[in-house]
Formats: structure tokens, C-alpha cells, sequence
């Protein structure tokens, strides 16, 4: 595991820019998971306003860890949000981007989805349909993905994605699982916020309660997994 701090969410936002785009150069192709929230929503700015030339996106895949069960024109879509924020900013071809189609039946999605990874990713040992990158954030309550602690035994399925509910919202969402996500050949968190202190603390210092948080789970084979955290986020652990 690696952490790599910076003073702002801006600043993450650059160190991961400056990451991915050493990562893209190096390979013919690219199959990478986004994640949804406001993290993100920062990186892909910073991408789409100060990256154009550092990445060749046509080498580039894009995929989904999760996405809400709503249309992708719905402002709550992770699909819709990264439209706005990255993908309408850049040469992609339309056929490298692999959205959750979340205006579908979940169940159906989620057997959709899972039978497009497989057909798509390269296989790792286990013959697990395996990421270049999975990009995660991390929920204030320790979820990652759409994995939520009162349903963390989704994290253990043995299928490629589940259908998952919103604690709160009741909200279902499609959602890679662990076994996705720890056959990635690199995961990083992009985790920043006063409000993530604490799990961020107990998470990477494994204290208190911290087997209940499914971003505790996160341990990809490869032992690639890194963190990127702003000061705020990581205060309790440097
Ligand atoms: C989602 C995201 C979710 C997100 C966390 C952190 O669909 O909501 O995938 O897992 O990463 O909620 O969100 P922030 O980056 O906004 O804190």
C-alpha cells in the first residue's frame, strides 16, 4: 500500500492526473473503473483542462465500479457526471466507453455487465476478468464502490457485479465486487475531505471497527493499491 498526500483536493487532483497519465503512455491499451462522486468530479476537470496532450485516449476504456439505477441523462447518473465533466472534453471513441446502463432492470444490468467484463478484460491468473485500474473512492460510512457496510457480504460474491441499496435513499445501484476489484492489476483510492479523516484512520491503521468498512476489504493481489488523500483526509495518519 502506498499514500501519496497532498496539501488539496486540487493537488490530488494533479498528482493522480500526473499518475494515470505515465500509466496510459505505457500501454497499447487500457481498461480502467471509474468511480462516481465529488472526487472524481475534480480529476476529471483537472484532465480534461490541463491533460489533452499527455493522453492518448484512444488507447483508453472506460468502465464503471458502480452506477446508480437511474437514466443516464439523471443528474444522479456517475455516467452523466463524467459526460459533463471529461468525456464531452475529449477525443475517446465512443465505442472505448463501457457505461452501466442503469435505466435497466438491475438484475438483468448487473448479468449484463458482468458478461461485458468478461468479454472484454484480459484474465488474470484466476481467470478473473482483471482492470489495468479501478479507481475508488470511499464513503464517509467505509463504502467503496457501491459497497455498502449493512450489505458488505456482496463484497464477498463470487459473481462480477451485484445490485446493491443505498442505505439511506434506498437507491439501487449496479456494483463491481471484491472479487473485481482485488484482481485488478492497480487500484487507487482518491479520497479527500475532513469528513473521511476517520475511516481513512482506522482503515489504513486497521483500529476500532475497521473490518465492518468494505474499503477495508480493498487488498488487490497484485499488491498494487495506492492512495491518494488531501491533508484534510489524512490528518490522523501523518
Ligand atoms: C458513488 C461512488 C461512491 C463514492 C463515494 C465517495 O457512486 O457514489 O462510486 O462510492 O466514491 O461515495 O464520494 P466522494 O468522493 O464524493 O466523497
Amino acid at each position: 500500500m502506498k499514500l501519496k498526500v497532498a496539501q488539496t483536493k486540487q493537488e490530488v487532483a494533479l498528482n493522480f492526473s500526473r499518475y494515470l497519465a505515465i500509466l496510459i503512455a505505457a500501454r497499447e491499451e487500457v481498461h480502467i473503473a471509474l468511480s462516481g462522486g465529488s472526487t472524481p468530479k475534480i480529476v476529471f476537470e483537472e484532465l480534461a483542462a490541463n491533460f489533452q496532450e499527455d493522453i492518448d485516449w484512444k488507447a483508453v476504456h472506460l468502465y464503471w465500479g458502480d452506477e446508480r439505477c437511474v437514466d443516464p441523462t439523471d443528474d444522479d447518473s456517475n455516467y452523466k457526471m463524467t459526460v459533463e465533466y471529461l468525456i464531452s472534453k475529449i477525443e475517446i471513441p465512443k465505442e472505448n466507453i463501457h457505461r452501466i446502463k442503469g435505466e435497466n432492470e438491475p438484475d438483468y444490468e448487473a448479468k449484463r455487465y458482468a458478461e461485458l467484463l468478461d468479454d472484454n478484460l484480459p484474465k488474470s491468473d484466476g481467470g478473473v476478468p482483471s482492470f489495468d485500474l479501478v479507481i475508488l473512492g470511499m464513503g464517509d460510512d467505509g463504502h467503496t464502490a457501491s459497497i455498502f457496510p449493512h450489505e458488505i457480504d456482496l463484497w464477498h460474491s463470487d459473481k462480477l457485479c451485484e445490485v446493491a441499496v443505498h442505505p439511506d435513499s434506498g437507491q439501487q445501484r449496479v456494483s463491481i465486487t471484491g472479487k473485481v476489484i482485488n484482481h485488478a492489476q492497480i487500484v487507487t483510492f482518491l479520497v479527500t475531505g475532513e469528513n473521511k479523516v476517520d475511516k481513512v484512520d482506522e482503515i489504513i491503521n486497521k483500529k476500532g471497527d475497521f473490518e465492518k468498512y468494505p474499503a477495508s476489504l480493498v487488498a488487490p493481489n497484485s499488491g498494487n493499491l495506492i492512495w491518494f488523500l488531501d491533508a484534510a483526509a489524512a490528518a490522523k495518519i501523518t
